[in-house]
């Protein structure tokens, strides 16, 4: 069935880094609103927003003290409404960042909570006394915070609290009524406001294990010298979570026209299927970890056969799906992906292109449309996200050569993402005219917006053809997928096919030059292709055979 959020191209925006309106060196949503018109000449159709709620900032706005305040140093209620407003007046929709699993231990909740064992709010949140004298079980924290482990004693009552993240980020109790319905109430309260949708945080471990059991697994390293487990498959997809997810749907979701994508690690197609399955009535779709899964790299053929199998939950199941290379959780797609040097423009565009062509709804991460790269900092006070800061500490007290740990790191850090967008070669890329919260990625001399409407040969520019393209093919949003040459470790080749419209999309992934399989010449002639949109400007007949380094063709068919 056709949906608008099927079609949607939504660009996610962190704000903290997008623009800084008032010089304090913080992205705000008042610059955001300055930035409208880029965003809308982009082609973006749907702004997520990461979390911009009151918030004391030890995960960038993850740990929320307060669902219903913007934090003050993004604005105000009135600003947000503003934006809102304004982003539909151009026909743009915008989501917010729903987290439910855990709040910040500042929210009021937790402060109640931990007030006595008595207190109203007590199992708003998971408290465990000690188990022979220790924590509760052996879960590491996802941070590799502290020593490790996800529990954290409270003086006042003599019991444990969960946190599967930052100990200043309390994992809730979902199996307390009283807090599922403040949270629904919440939900809806934003959605009265007129915001279309949520992308909804780690929604699938809401729910955790009965019993609270020990992980099977060995002690993680580092932290394993202290015996922890970070587990991450412990409380993903419990009993109940569906339950659950049908209830919130019931409770909120259906009572709206709005989307939910919801994010899953540890899912695979077979586990998706029942979170996205349209009777099941819980969440429109899922970011799985399966491609862009930080710090694996996947071979071109493990990618074709990953979107083979997410391709099905789409024909056969009924489901919708998602496309995006990266977020504020990963690296920079062009340097992760594909080459960030030699062939920036030529990688970072086939990487778009793949994404677009791809079926599900697409995510384009604030800066990738400029071909924004990974940064190299050169120590670890510049970096600022929670992971590489504990995972760093911990390597080094465990006995790691600070050096060799910053550079174990380096190319994973989540800070690669979250550097300031770089909007011309000014100051910290325009991004401020104050002292930027992070420090800039020193390229922004030469990657900027201003440079990119400039060149020659421009990822932004590419973009925009391809979010226009989308608006006129419904071939890209609903059309079949039948990928070819399953097992060519270099080239990504796939036909798309709608009412009357055939498209044949070729993209090499690497640095390699290929001649045209013979296959896919034979298609080209017989259905008289021709080249619609293409990342090199000289394709010629003579040309055409010989697939350059990153290159990526849409051909329509006959
Ligand atoms: C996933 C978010 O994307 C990430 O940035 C955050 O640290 C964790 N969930 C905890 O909320």
């Amino acid at each position: 069935m056709k949906k608008w959020w099927k079609e949607a191209v939504v660009y996610q925006i962190y704000t903290k880094s997008f623009y800084d309106s008032n010089g304090d060196g913080i992205g705000d949503l008042r610059g955001i609103v300055q930035k409208l018109d880029y965003i809308q000449k982009l082609g973006a159709t749907v702004i997520w927003l990461n979390p911009i709620y009151q918030s004391p900032d030890v995960d960038n706005g993850y740990d929320i003290s307060d669902y219903q305040s913007i934090d003050p140093r993004y604005g105000t209620l009135d600003d947000f409404k503003e934006l809102l407003e304004k982003a539909h007046a151009r026909g743009i929709r915008l989501i917010m960042d729903m987290v439910l699993n855990h709040t910040s231990d500042e929210h009021k909740w937790f402060q109640e909570s931990k007030k006595s064992k008595g207190n109203p709010y007590r199992d708003y949140y998971i408290w465990r006394p000690a188990k022979n004298g220790k924590e509760p079980n052996n879960w590491g924290n996802y941070f590799y915070e502290g020593r490790g482990s996800a529990w954290e004693f409270d003086e006042t009552t003599q019991e444990y609290y969960l946190h599967n993240y930052s100990k200043k980020m309390p994992d809730l109790n979902w199996g307390n009524p009283n807090m599922k319905e403040d949270m629904c109430r919440m939900m809806r309260w934003w959605l009265d406001l007129g915001v279309d949708g949520f992308r909804m945080d780690a929604v699938n471990r809401l729910v955790k294990p009965k019993g609270l059991p020990d992980s099977p697994n060995p002690p993680t390293p580092p932290v394993g010298i202290y015996g922890y487990v970070v587990d991450r498959t412990m409380c993903a997809n419990c009993p109940g979570i569906h339950e659950l997810l049908h209830e919130l749907n019931q409770e909120v979701f259906q009572k709206y026209d709005m989307m939910v994508v919801g994010e899953t690690g540890n899912v695979d197609t077979a586990i998706a299927i029942d979170y996205v399955k349209e009777e099941r009535e819980e969440i429109n779709m899922v970011f799985h970890f399966e491609i862009a899964k930080n710090p694996v790299l996947k071979t071109v053929v493990e990618i074709k056969e990953i979107e083979r199998r997410w391709n099905h939950v789409v024909m056969e199941q009924n489901g919708w799906i998602t496309q995006y290379l990266s977020n504020h959780d990963t690296p920079r797609q062009v340097s992760f992906f594909g080459n960030d040097k030699e062939y920036r423009y030529e990688s970072a565009t086939m990487l778009g292109l793949l994404m677009h062509t791809h079926p599900g709804t697409v995510y384009i991460y604030q800066g990738e449309e400029i071909g924004m790269t990974n940064v190299d900092f050169p120590s670890i006070e510049y970096y600022n996200e929670k992971y590489t800061v504990g995972k760093y500490e911990t390597m080094v007290e465990s006995g790691v050569d600070p050096e060799t740990a910053l550079n174990s790191l380096k190319h994973t850090s989540r800070d690669n993402d979250r550097t300031p967008m770089q909007w011309d070669d000014s100051d910290n890329g325009g991004f401020t005219t104050g002292t930027p919260w992070m420090h800039s990625n020193p390229n922004y001399v030469d990657i900027n917006v201003v440079r990119e409407e400039e060149r020659e040969h421009s990822v932004l520019r590419f973009y925009r053809t391809l979010t226009s393209l989308r608006k006129e093919h419904p071939v890209m949003v609903y059309g079949d997928y039948h990928q070819m040459l399953e097992d060519d470790e270099d080239l990504i080749v796939y036909l798309r096919q709608y009412e009357k419209e055939t498209w044949l999309v070729i993209c090499n992934f690497y640095g390699n030059e290929r001649s045209m399989p013979q296959k896919v010449q034979e298609i080209l002639d017989q259905e008289h292709g021709t080249l619609l949109l293409g990342n090199y400007d000289d394709v010629t007949n003579e040309t055409a055979e010989q697939i350059r380094p990153y290159e990526a063709r849409i051909y329509q068919l006959s």
